[in-house]
């Protein structure tokens, strides 16, 4: 229960609220929702397990995790995700930051009430603050930090039982408060219908990367978490669990805010802003807004920083186990190193500081914070992911793996199509997608 709860907190995050939306509406809806929903179920699925199962089996974090299971060169792949979190964390926290502005501004009641016109400004002028942005950013990385140094266990788990399911129930009373608006058909529609004409090579790459994402794959956190796993728990289930609540999620916060975007004739494919300008129009028509507003800032907050331990946990245990440092110095350091790595983002709001020729080779003309989560999400997730499968199901020992699945689960009859995923599909698919965006396919 503990372990489901941790890994839930690490999937369910930014990812689910901010992002989904966001990438949804920027690559035009249904289409690209599916191909999410096979990329979770056919490629998240398997790897998810996998993690868990290289994590239990070597109690390692990843680096030493490929070690100890016989790795070699494939010690790489561990690599690749201390530096991926990194990456991730250094704009992560930016967004984070993002979402602690906006529950001050809910406490102090500058937020709700401003109606459609009002709203938008106070989001633009949040977006090219360079203080504002750093200030947060720090901020939620002194937060971060110190989960870290108070140990994931106590504190931050008793809390998560509480707050994460008072985050979904407010995401279905925002649900039901859309269900009641003008913009309700057609925010299903642009969910749920199937608008093939609006996809491209790259919102595939991204429904790819973005299962990857919202699962908090292809980096070695879940394979650091499933290291604190116990034999007689369930690996199969509760991957099963986790992929099903964050789906959920994620589908339940773009049913609640796409029909808000509609009603008020907004810019579905507005990006980052989407959530930061939708909810607090939605909560100011709802009775108690300014309450709710705060609310679901402040779990949105929480949900982003259960998250962000996760992310800082891999850098954190790979300084321990592999270099000896204490818990102390490693966080603090890792922390520390963030905090420097996330500037640059916190300040592509408004002039991109160094980040404008560099950001202009490597993207189309994107800032640092952009093209940081375009690499990370989009290439290093899902290659990280690739190693993992790779490993798992051509290189480890079938005797360890099958020990190893068959450990604490009564869903054995699905090592076969677990093994055959990995092997196959799982490869193939990644291959193919990452071929595709190249212009290859
Ligand atoms: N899954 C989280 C979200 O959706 C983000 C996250 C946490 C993550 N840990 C990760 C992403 C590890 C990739 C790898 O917000």
């Amino acid at each position: 229960m503990g372990f489901v709860l941790a890994a839930a907190g690490s999937a369910v995050g930014l990812g689910n609220i901010w992002k989904f939306p966001y990438i949804t509406g920027v690559n035009g809806g249904g289409a690209f929702v599916l191909i999410y929903l096979v990329c979770i179920a056919l490629v998240g699925l398997p790897v998810m397990a996998a993690e868990i199962l290289l994590g239990r089996a070597s109690q390692k974090s990843p680096v030493g995790a490929f070690r100890a299971l016989g790795g070699g060169r494939w010690i790489v792949v561990g690599w690749l995700g201390v530096v991926c979190g990194f990456v991730i964390l250094s704009y992560y926290s930016v967004v984070a930051g993002w979402a602690l502005h906006y529950t001050w501004l809910s406490v102090t009641g500058q937020i709700v009430g401003l109606g459609p016109e009002g709203v938008g400004p106070v989001f633009n002028a949040l977006f090219e603050s360079n203080s504002l942005n750093l200030f947060w950013h720090v901020v939620f990385m002194i937060l971060t930090i110190a989960v870290i140094l108070g140990g994931v266990g106590r504190g931050i788990e008793r809390w998560a039982r509480i707050l994460m399911p008072t985050l979904f129930g407010l995401m279905l009373i925002l649900l039901a408060n859309s269900f009641t608006m003008d913009g309700f058909a057609q925010g299903f529609d642009f969910v749920f219908g199937f608008h093939t004409e609006n996809l491209t090579r790259a919102g595939v790459l991204e429904a790819l990367g973005h299962a990857f994402f919202t699962l908090s794959l292809g980096m070695g956190a879940m394979l650091t978490y499933g290291s604190y796993l116990r034999k007689n728990d369930d690996i199969v289930s509760a991957s099963v669990a986790i992929s099903a609540l964050d789906t959920a999620l994620a589908l339940t916060a773009s049913l609640a805010l796409f029909p808000i975007i509609f009603t008020f004739g907004m810019e579905p494919g507005a990006g980052p802003g989407l959530v930061f300008v939708s909810i607090p129009i939605a909560l100011s028509q709802m009775a108690g807004g300014s309450f709710f507003s705060a609310v679901f800032f402040f779990l949105l907050v929480f949900a982003a920083l259960t998250s962000a331990v996760s992310l800082l946990e891999v850098a954190t245990s790979y300084l321990i186990d592999e270099k000896g440092w204490s818990r102390r110095k490693a966080a603090l350091t890792a922390g520390g190193v963030i905090v420097v790595a996330g500037i640059p983002s916190a300040l592509s709001g408004g002039t991109a500081l160094f980040g404008s020729t560099f950001a202009a080779t490597i993207g189309q003309g994107r800032n640092w914070f952009d093209t940081f989560d375009y690499l990370a999400s989009n290439w290093l997730l899902p290659l990280g992911g690739l190693g993992i499968a790779l490993f798992t199901a051509w290189r480890l020992d079938d005797a360890i793996r099958h020990r190893a699945f068959l450990e604490g689960t009564n869903l054995a009859i699905f090592y076969k199509v677990w093994l055959l995923l990995l092997k196959f599909v799982v490869p193939f698919g990644i291959s193919l997608i990452f071929l595709h965006a190249i212009g290859v396919v």
